[in-house]
């Protein structure tokens, strides 16, 4: 089939390479050139394990245009997958997804055939239905349901691992305006051998919210279970093990630490407490997951006082700066409080990061970051805040080392502690 994918960050560049491999033919927009320049270069303008390798073989596939024309004119389904961001009063921000549904709309008007436009970008429930189905039906003067075909499809990826999440996922969730599109989404998904689960464009999209407040829910409580097992002086990994055997409760998402960042919990909860406002219902665990996490960073550098009571003028090493392994995203890392607070406490640090020292570089021009790992362990005291491999192979012997990320390499320091063990 041939297929337009909206938007070129990880989903939509991600779902287009992934397409491509499965034997489509991809058309990408974007109305940043040098995105579109790049792709079609087979040069990812994002770092994602294997999408450039992707990009590169199956460039005859894949092509990226401004144009959103010669996209939809080409072909049959179009999903939007633009950024759907937190404003600063934690609000979702719908101007992109409004815009690319005009966009495609403007153009739907002049087309004869059929065309199905799905939604891949995480939206509130209700969102595809109330705000883009009208928008469609406006700017196309045609009717959604009979000319044009909707659904609401979510996605599932973890960064680092988006690829093998798309190719390999646990469910593939379609949200359905009407028949037509769901046959032809379930035709385009079917060498999937996964459950598909058709359902209301509503469900689908609260699928996704559900989903990612309660991965983020498993972990702030494993983390407040963890505080409760470090006072005890039990090891909180051993819990997670004993406890995710039950297959109800399952084992993934149990790693207790310094908390959840990224540039999808943070938002999709902040999102999901405010539109439960909006709609005057209390969110009472999900925001209890939000509070577990701002804190859970914070002990860190509570317990390194112990060992180092007066921070003021002490270099303090900060190993990791991604908001997780294998990225150079720093969206809401847990390394961002924490380095405000030691830099609160008059602190002076030193940071270092495999991918994502220059992102980070933008917040915090002035700390000094190393160009290796082992220069961070000159500093008088070591804080573990990312799970990079490359951290498992240095000498922490005779050093001051707290862990926030249960890096067992580490436990032969002078003084080792971590934040839940
Ligand atoms: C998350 C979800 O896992 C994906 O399913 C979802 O598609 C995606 O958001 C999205 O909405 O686009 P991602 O943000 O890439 O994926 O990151 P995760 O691998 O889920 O990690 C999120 C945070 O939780 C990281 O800071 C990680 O260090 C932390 N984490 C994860 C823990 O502290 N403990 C764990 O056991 C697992």
């Amino acid at each position: 089939m041939n297929l337009s994918i909206i938007g070129t960050g990880y989903v939509g560049l991600v779902t287009g390479a992934c397409f491509a491999k499965l034997g489509h033919t991809i058309t990408c927009v974007d109305i940043d050139p040098e995105k579109v320049q790049k792709i079609n270069n087979s040069v990812s303008p994002i770092y994602e394990e294997g999408l450039e390798s992707l990009l590169l073989t199956y460039k005859d596939k894949i092509s990226a245009t401004s144009d959103y024309q010669t996209a939809l004119m080409n072909t049959s389904i179009t999903f939007i997958c633009v950024g759907t961001p937190s404003m600063k009063n934690g609000t979702i921000d719908l101007s992109y997804l409004k815009e690319a549904t005009k966009q495609i709309a403007t153009i739907l008007k002049n087309k004869n055939s059929w065309h199905l436009v799905v939604v891949k970008s995480t939206v509130l429930p209700g969102t595809t239905h109330n705000i883009v189905l009208p928008l469609l039906e406006q700017y196309s003067g045609k009717k959604v349901g009979i000319d044009i075909g909707l659904a609401m499809n979510p996605e599932f990826l973890k960064e680092g691992v988006a690829i093998k999440d798309f190719l390999e996922p646990d469910r593939i969730v379609i949200g359905f305006n009407d028949e037509k599109s769901r046959k032809t989404l379930g035709e385009l998904y079917k060498k999937f051998s996964c459950p598909i689960v058709d359902t209301s464009l509503s469900a689908a999209e609260m699928i996704k919210y559900a989903s990612n407040a309660f991965l983020a829910t498993k972990i702030s409580f494993i983390n407040e279970i963890g505080n409760l097992c470090k006072k005890l002086g039990v090891d909180t990994y051993d819990v997670a093990t004993g406890m995710g055997l039950d297959k109800r409760i399952g084992r993934a998402f149990l790693d207790s630490g310094i908390g959840w960042g990224g540039s999808c919990f943070p938002k999709d909860i902040d999102a999901l407490i405010d539109w439960a406002k909006e709609i005057k219902e209390h969110t009472r665990i999900i925001e209890s997951t939000k509070a577990v996490n701002t804190d859970q960073p914070l002990r860190l550098v509570e317990i390194l006082k112990k060992h180092l009571p007066t921070l003021k003028g002490k270099t303090i090493g900060v190993l990791g700066l991604a908001f997780k392994p294998n990225t150079d995203d720093i969206r809401d890392s847990r390394a961002i409080p924490i380095i405000k607070e030691l830099l609160r406490n008059g602190a002076h640090i030193k940071a270092y990061d495999p991918q994502a020292m220059n992102n980070f570089k933008t917040l915090y021009p002035t700390i000094d970051y190393c160009s290796t790992a082992s220069e961070v362990l000159s500093a008088d005291a070591i804080l573990i805040t990312t799970k990079w491999k490359e951290f498992t192979t240095l000498n922490y012997q005779g050093k001051i080392v707290i862990d926030g990320r249960k890096l067992e390499q580490a436990k032969n320091a002078k003084i080792y502690e971590g934040v839940c063990w």
